[in-house]
């Protein structure tokens, strides 16, 4: 169902930290980029008829053992390959080249000498900083290649051969900390692999709107809302595709913030046009989580709950083949390579129900979250959608820790509003990751007119973040967070206290539970 496009980079992940970002560096080139993990046979890369291959760096070094190699044919294709890092390394060890441990392993900020700016280098200053992250160095290059930069501890920065369109480089351009190092990755993909800028979303909307159209056909389609903008944006292109061939389900299970339900059924009912069942089952979620305080159980609860009230909902509809979800890459990325350690739970709207059989629709099974808001934009989605913030599927009921009350719940959304308000107003709201508050069943002494109070405590949580899974705090400005613990505390009722919270991720996570 997926329509690539012609152009395509392929990235090959030999377990960098970084690599999904070099996918996303290319595409931010306008071109389009996969990341296969580096066991993916060279018969399966080239299925994709790739324009290029990216190697990736990798916490390795090319004389362990058990350390990732790769099928040589690779170099000999014609197909123009860049190593970074490990990549280069390995493609230094494959092809003759000498690669020895460093004698002092370079970490950080390094200073780059360009000693050659024909290709890779071409319009950049001789004198650049770099990232640097590595043990191993390339001593000599392969034959047939020069080299084209240096630091002072490694002789081979860089490296390349035009001739068979091969190139390395032992820094990091992908990351933010080397400037200038999405020059190097849009010389690549546009002078040595001939890409042109093409991955836009009007093209991404346009050949998948075309796509979806011929899978369904003349079936129907079922979409579960949760007013994210992944579920929004799924809809809408389904929509577009479609028409009234798709039906949404929205169920409210009570733990979403002031307005929302009401934002989601404007947005979808006046303006989208779609065919909308509005569940209200607020009431069913809080008798489920009647005194339940274990964060893990909640979310268990909500979980197999929302699971329910959807299939009931969906069975009244009659028969549908297909169900559209909003999965998008890192998903996707992180399911197929990466067996991280469950922190948590994740409950996704959309997660489908074990006994139906459905047929699945994920157009953004290939975007990463800033293309889907440049996607949504392009539908025409308003800007309070395209640029929403992540929100938990289990909403409010994970920020208000131990038993989740009606009471409390009220108590969270009118904080909560109040942090939103005063975050937009200061022009903040695109700069940070999520901004949001926590209620804390714990009560303080405080003092109101003359009189003692004895109140609940809010905490304010906001970070900057690429993608969620490591995150800073923000740093707010005091007059905004001023703002905001003084309006909480006048007014909303039961509150006298108003904190920062001031982790990192790790070793805090983001939600609070
Ligand atoms: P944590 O708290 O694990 O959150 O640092 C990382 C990001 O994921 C969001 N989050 C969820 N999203 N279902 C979701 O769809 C969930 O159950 C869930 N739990 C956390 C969180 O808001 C943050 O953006």
């Amino acid at each position: 169902m997926h329509q690539r496009p012609e152009d395509i980079i392929v990235v090959l992940d030999f377990g960098a930290q970084y690599g999904q970002l070099i996918a996303r560096r290319v595409r931010e080139c306008r071109v389009y980029s996969e990341l296969l993990p580096c066991d993916t046979p060279l018969d399966k890369v080239l299925e994709l008829r790739p324009k290029g291959i990216i190697l990736s760096g990798g916490q390795a070094s090319v004389y362990d053992p058990n350390a990732p190699k790769y099928d040589p044919k690779i170099f000999e294709l014609g197909i123009p390959v860049l190593g970074i890092c490990y990549g280069m390394q390995l493609m230094a060890h494959l092809l003759g080249g000498k690669v020895a441990p460093a004698e002092k392993a370079e970490y950080g900020r390094t200073e780059l000498r360009v000693l050659d700016d024909s290709d890779l280098f071409a319009g950049l200053n001789p004198q650049l900083i770099c990232w640097m992250s590595h043990s191993d160095v390339v001593l000599e290059p392969p034959k047939g290649f020069k080299v084209t930069a240096r630091t002072n501890n490694a002789p081979v920065a860089a490296m390349s051969d035009p001739q068979r369109k091969l190139f390395g480089v032992l820094f990091h351009p992908e990351v933010s900390h080397t400037p200038w190092g999405i020059e190097i990755i849009r010389n690549f993909v546009y002078n040595w692999c001939g890409c042109k800028p093409t991955w836009t979303p009007r093209n991404f909307v346009e050949a998948t709107v075309e796509a979806i159209r011929e899978r369904v056909k003349n079936e129907r389609v079922l979409c579960a809302l949760s007013g994210g903008v992944d579920s929004t944006t799924t809809a809408a292109l389904v929509h577009r595709a479609v028409g009234d061939q798709l039906t949404c389900i929205f169920v409210n299970h009570g733990f979403l913030r002031k307005g929302e339900p009401e934002r989601v059924i404007h947005t979808f009912r006046e303006l989208l046009n779609v065919n909308l069942v509005y569940v209200d089952a607020s009431e069913r979620f809080l008798r489920r989580l009647k005194g339940v305080t274990d964060p893990e159980e909640k979310r268990k609860i909500i979980g197999e709950e929302f699971v329910r009230v959807f299939e009931e909902e969906a069975r009244k509809l009659g028969h549908i083949r297909f169900l559209a979800q909003g999965t998008l890459y890192p998903d996707v990325i992180e399911s197929g390579t990466r067996h991280a350690a469950r922190i948590k739970t994740h409950h996704n709207v959309g997660g489908l129900p074990p006994d139906m059989k459905f047929e699945l629709i994920e157009p953004l099974r290939y975007l990463f979250k800033d293309e889907v808001r440049e996607v949504a934009e392009e539908l025409g989605l308003p800007p309070e959608i395209a640029w929403r913030h992540p929100f938990p599927g289990p909403g409010l009921a994970i920020r208000i820790l131990g038993e989740v009350t009606p009471e409390r719940l009220d108590t969270l959304r009118e904080a909560d509003a109040i942090v939103m308000e005063e975050i937009r107003r200061a022009g903040l709201y695109r700069q940070v990751w999520q901004a949001f508050a926590v209620l804390l069943p714990l009560r303080s002494t405080g003092v109101k007119g003359d009189r003692r109070t004895y109140g609940y405590t809010i905490a304010i949580r906001a970070v900057t973040s690429e993608d969620g899974m490591t995150a800073d705090w923000a740093r707010l400005p005091h007059e905004v967070l001023d703002r905001i613990a003084n309006r909480i505390c006048n007014e909303v009722e039961g509150v006298n206290r108003v904190v920062y919270d001031i982790t990192s991720k790790p070793p805090a996570t983001i939600e609070w539970e």
